[in-house]
Formats: C-alpha cells, structure tokens, sequence
C-alpha cells in the first residue's frame, strides 16, 4: 500500500485507500471500488501472437503442464501434447539438470470434437518424490525433447509455509496474459484454479480444439514449473449438439489430470489434496451434488478426513460462488449453498474461492444456515465460524468484466470491485495468512484488498478446545 501513495495515485483512489484503512476498526464497513480498470478490449490473442508459439522440431512436446500427483505432495502428473505422432509417454527426471537418473512411463489418449482430431496427450505421474527438493525433467524424442523442472512443496506440517497463487476465468485475452504475468511475479508456488480455463467454447467447429491448444501453450511458461490444481466450470461443459457433441466435459478430461483417486473420489471433477499446511478440496458445481449423489457421499467422507492438528487450513475450490452481490449470474450458487454450508461451517473451512462472476469479491464470515423452508430468517448472519467467501473470477477472459453490483452493498459483502487481477494467499503459519488481491492496473500488479487471516481452528484456543472436546469431527 505504501507504494501506491508514493506514486501518487488519483485522490480518490487515495480516498478508498483511507476508507480501507478506517475498515480495520469497523468490521462492518462495506466496500465498493469505483475504479474499474479494463485496459484492453476483451478479444482473444490472434494465433500467430507469440504467446502461442509452436516448440520447434518434429513432434515437440507442447502445453506441457504439471498438477499434485498424489494426496499430499510427493507426486507429480505431467502432461503436454505431441502433435505430429504418438511419441513416447516417458518422462525422465532428476535432481541435477540434465542428469536424469530416473523416469517414469505415462499413458496417452487423443479425441476429436466436431472435426478436430486432437493431438497426442500424454500423462505421466513421478511419484516417489522427496519434498522440498528441485527436480529437472526431460519429455519427447531426440532433437525434439524439452526439458524443464518444478519445486516439491515441504513435508506436511502445521507450520510450513506455503505461497498460493489463486485464478479463475482466465481465457486467452491481452488482459489474461497481463493477469499471467503477474501471477508470475507474485511468488506463488502452485495456482488454485477456479474453473473456466481457455473459453474455447466460444468458437465454433474445430476452431474449439485448436484455441484449447494455443491456451495450453500460452500458460505453459508457468503450468510447466509449477503445479496447477485445477476445477471444471461452465465452459468446460461443452454440450453443443449442433457440432454433434454431447458429452459433457469432453475436452477438459482428455486434457486435464487430476489425482482424484488418491483422495478416494470416483470422478476427476472432484477430489481433495493436502499441500504444506492446507487441505484444499475441490467441488465441482456442474455436476450433481444434492443428498446421496456420488459428489455429496464423498464430500461426507473427505470431511472427515481433514485432520486440522497436520493440515490447519481448510480451503473449498468451486466455481460458483455461494455468496456474491453481482447482479451477472445472481444466486447460481444457491443449491449448492443449501446443500453444503451447513458442512463448511461446522468444519470451520477457513476460504471458499470461487470464479465464475467476471469481478472479484471477498464476504465477511457469515452464515445462512439457520434458514429452512418454514422458518423466518434468511438473512446471512455474522458467524465466527463460517468461512470466508472470495470471488476471483476476472483472470481476464473474452466475455468482460461483470460491472454492475446489487445496490446498496449487502452487509455480508465486505469489498467488491469490477477490475481484472488475481489473488495471493501467503500461508506463514499455522494461525497466520497473508492474502492479496492484486489488480491488473496499467501493466503493474497493484495490490488492491489485503487481510491478515487468522486461521479458524487454532487461531483461538479456547475453540481449539472446544472442539477437541466433540472429538474434532466434523457435525457432517
Ligand atoms: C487416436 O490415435 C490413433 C492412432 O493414431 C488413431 O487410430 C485413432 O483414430 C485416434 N482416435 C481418435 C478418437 O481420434
Ligand atoms: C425450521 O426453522 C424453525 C425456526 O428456526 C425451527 O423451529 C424448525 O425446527 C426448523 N425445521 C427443521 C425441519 O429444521
Ligand atoms: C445484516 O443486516 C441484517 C438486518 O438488519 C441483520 O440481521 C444481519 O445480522 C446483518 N448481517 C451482517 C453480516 O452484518
Ligand atoms: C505466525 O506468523 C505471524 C505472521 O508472520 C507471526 O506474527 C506469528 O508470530 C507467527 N506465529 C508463530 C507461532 O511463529
Ligand atoms: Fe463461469
């Protein structure tokens, strides 16, 4: 923030900083942003751009990408595609660069959607890892290979400190490419993805398989060094039976792995991993999650799993947000809110991050959870236990930004703003998180809505106690 005066800001911009800065001491004051920032048209890149460069050589691996491999961070799942032929699925890695000591064989798959024939997608998981160590690895064949390397996180612990970057909606825009960069500035060491990935649904016939190849080499400068975690949104649903396609999540599932079976889930859409000090669990909010579907009876057993003593932050990806005052897709996440607040409050989740709404939004701990059909209230209601909601939906894709916010600001709505950006969640401790959310401003990251979160199961003793007392589970 002392940055931002320095470079003498417009007034009133200065104005929302002071308004910020009084907000520590009212836990009630709300916030709406009136700067809204969209620096370039929201138009997808032309392919010839550079960000979506080709890798030279015959058949060179491309899009290459790694997410967690297993359930607490000792394995890897490497991804990329081999365009020309099928290649080979070996991934050879090592602690010293270009000194491969070991590899590992993956699996490979291809589809068509419409016309398009898809390349070879390779996926390959390294596991047997040791934590906290730098690892090189080399794919492809000949002339043509690739080499690249990635961090392990630390061991599990209630103390490790861990750095997330967390993005959602991103696309292949000028306005996702500046939300990239400054993710990579940042220091995170791994992206929480919240859904909606290339909007190559917006293109029609094979057009749609080629822009979910050029987004897959576009966030390759970052997805190949470190992992992304990824959740599916609406735009990964791709039901068009115009193009006869109707399976729902085709391209996505070919494309994107995730360690769902280490976290006992039956579906790649939803699973739950554990990293450094954080349990984060993944949702998916298009497929079904009402009582006794195969989503509700794993998200009953993953919550009991959560043992806050090893992993102390609990955190909920989706893409729908529970809690938003966005007029764009208004209470969409309302059925799934009636089904699972319940659990997220008696777990104690520190964040539920969503995307899906084009702007960025953070709640105040409150919950709705006392409503039924036949009882009076159902207004949100100040709950210490409760989460906190963010809505990190403005990575920046070609649909725009979603401006327009329900007037006046509901008193669950701590601070809002319509700009493009990205947040930061700096795990320090076990009782202590530093997060950001930093604006796309005039080509600089500009951290734009900071809190120091404390963490909801041991930042305070007393409930600490409390809690061991009902034996730590979950009221699921
Ligand atoms: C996948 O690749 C094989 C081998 O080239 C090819 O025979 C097959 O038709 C492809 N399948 C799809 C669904 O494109
Ligand atoms: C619904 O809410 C009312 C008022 O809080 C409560 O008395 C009642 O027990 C609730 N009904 C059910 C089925 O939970
Ligand atoms: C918001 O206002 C309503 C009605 O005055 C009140 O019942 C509720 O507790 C308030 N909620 C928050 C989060 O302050
Ligand atoms: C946890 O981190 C916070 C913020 O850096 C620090 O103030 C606090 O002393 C740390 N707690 C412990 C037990 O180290
Ligand atoms: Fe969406």
């Amino acid at each position: 923030m002392a940055v931002s005066f320095a470079k003498l800001v417009p007034l009133f911009q200065i104005m929302l900083y002071l308004t910020l800065l009084l907000s520590l001491n009212n836990g009630t004051a709300r916030i709406t942003s009136s700067f809204i920032r969209t620096e370039w048209p929201s138009v997808d890149i032309p392919l010839d751009n550079k960000v979506f460069d080709i890798p030279k050589g015959h058949n060179a691996p491309q899009q290459v990408r790694i997410t967690q491999g297993d359930y607490d961070g000792k394995a890897v799942i490497i991804s990329w595609v081999a365009p020309d032929e099928m290649g080979s699925s070996r991934v050879q890695y090592g602690k010293l660069e270009k000194k491969y000591d070991s590899s590992a064989e993956g699996t490979v798959t291809n589809y068509t959607f419409y016309k398009y024939k898809s390349g070879y997608i390779h996926h390959c998981l390294v596991d047997d890892l040791e934590y906290d160590t730098k690892y090189y690895y080399k794919i492809g064949d000949g002339d043509s290979s690739r080499e690249f390397w990635f961090q392990t996180p630390p061991k599990i612990h209630p103390d490790a400190p861990y750095t997330f970057g967390i993005i959602g909606d991103l696309g292949q825009t000028y306005n996702s490419l500046s939300t990239l960069k400054h993710y990579m500035q940042s220091g995170g060491q791994s992206v929480l993805f919240l859904g909606d990935l290339s909007y190559a649904d917006r293109y029609e016939y094979n057009n749609v398989g080629i822009r979910w190849d050029s987004w897959g080499r576009f966030i390759e400068q970052s997805a190949a060094y470190q992992p992304w975690i990824w959740s599916a949104g609406n735009h990964e649903i791709e039901f068009m039976p115009n193009m006869g396609e109707v399976i729902p999540f085709k391209s996505y599932l070919h494309r994107i792995a995730t360690p769902y079976t280490a976290a006992k889930s039956t579906n790649p859409l939803w699973y739950a991993i554990r990293r450094a000090s954080a349990h984060i669990i993944v949702l998916s909010s298009y497929s079904p999650y009402v009582k006794y579907t195969p989503q509700w009876w794993w998200l009953r057993e993953e919550l009991k799993k959560v043992d806050r003593e090893k992993t102390p932050w609990l955190i909920v990806l989706m893409h729908v947000p529970l809690y938003s005052s966005n007029v764009v897709h208004y209470m969409e996440g309302e059925s799934m809110r009636a089904v699972f607040e319940s659990w997220f409050v008696h777990s104690r989740v520190d964040f539920i991050f969503a995307g899906h709404v084009h702007a960025y939004e953070r709640s105040y701990r409150i919950s709705n959870i006392h409503y039924n059909v036949t009882s009076g209230d159902r207004y949100p209601v100040p709950d210490k236990s409760a989460p906190v909601y963010l809505t990190v939906g403005d990575g920046g894709n070609q649909e725009g930004l979603a401006g327009r916010f329900l007037d006046p600001q509901p008193n669950y709505s701590a601070f809002r703003e319509a700009s493009y950006g990205h947040s930061t969640l700096e795990i320090k401790n076990r009782t202590h998180a530093f997060y950001h959310w930093n604006r796309n401003d005039d080509g600089n990251k500009v951290t734009t809505d900071s809190v120091v979160f404390h963490n909801q199961y041991w930042s305070n003793n007393l409930r600490r106690r409390k809690l061991k007392k009902n034996h730590l589970k979950p009221r699921v």
